[in-house]
């Protein structure tokens, strides 16, 4: 049996959680794993290749010639999609209006989630994504379900990215996180729900300071 910690972070898109896990796994001198990535890579493979998101055979290929590496420097997320570097591409409109559709396909979530549990299995790590505590470590000893008000969501995002990418709107970021809710905590795999024993943590009204306090006391509270 393996003693190792894993730290389930889940909650509605844009609401501070890799910040929150960044930060935690800094702090701790866990592992961070942006588990979210993961399905942006393989939905920006998808956008490159064609792939028909309702042909089961082209999805399974798909899946086969997809490799995904971490190389975490400084805590910061930098993730390959077959040896090619591609952390900031992932992050544009592009593959966030994309996302949401592949990460909703079975075969999709079997294979990520199979890939974050061997992450898991022998490191301590802090996880960030919508069905960390419910699927890919239901027995994880903390679990944090964050939320936030949509448009407090929608000015961090917008401040966040409006610098390297002027054209997008704060309306068009608002829309993309409404659909994307929607989308998450609507469909048929894994769908974003807070787990039984997870603690939630609304954070519009808390600084990123207040966040980890409030996380570090939980993992400080586990009783070995
Ligand atoms: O956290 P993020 O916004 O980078 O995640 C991108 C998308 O991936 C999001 O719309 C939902 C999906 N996702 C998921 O379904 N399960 C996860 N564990 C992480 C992300």
């Amino acid at each position: 049996m393996s003693n190792n910690i894993v730290v389930a972070i889940d909650g509605y898109s844009s609401c501070g959680k890799s910040t929150l896990a960044k930060a935690l796994a800094k702090k701790l001198h866990y592992i961070y794993v942006d588990s979210g990535a993961m399905y942006r890579a393989v939905a920006l493979y998808f956008l490159r290749n064609n792939i028909d998101t309702h042909n089961h055979a082209q999805i399974e290929e798909a899946l086969n010639n997809i490799h995904l590496n971490f190389h975490s420097r400084d805590y910061e997320t930098h993730i390959t999609l077959n040896d090619e570097e591609v952390s900031e591409e992932i992050r544009q409109m592009p593959v966030s209006e994309k996302v949401s559709e592949v990460s909703a396909l079975k075969e999709v979530r079997r294979e990520m989630v199979k890939q974050q549990q061997r992450m898991g299995k022998s490191k301590n790590i802090v996880m960030d994504g919508r069905d960390i505590g419910t699927a890919v470590f239901p027995d994880a000893p903390v679990k944090i379900f964050m939320t936030a008000d949509p448009a407090v969501r929608a000015q961090r995002r917008y401040d966040e990215i409006h610098l390297k990418n002027p054209d997008v709107t704060l309306e068009e970021i608002f829309e993309n996180i409404a659909h994307r809710d929607y989308q998450d905590t609507t469909r048929e795999e894994s769908p974003l729900v807070r787990a039984k024993d997870a603690i939630v943590l609304d954070n519009t009204n808390l600084t990123p300071d207040e966040q980890l306090q409030f996380a570090l006391d939980k993992v400080e509270g586990l009783k070995f």
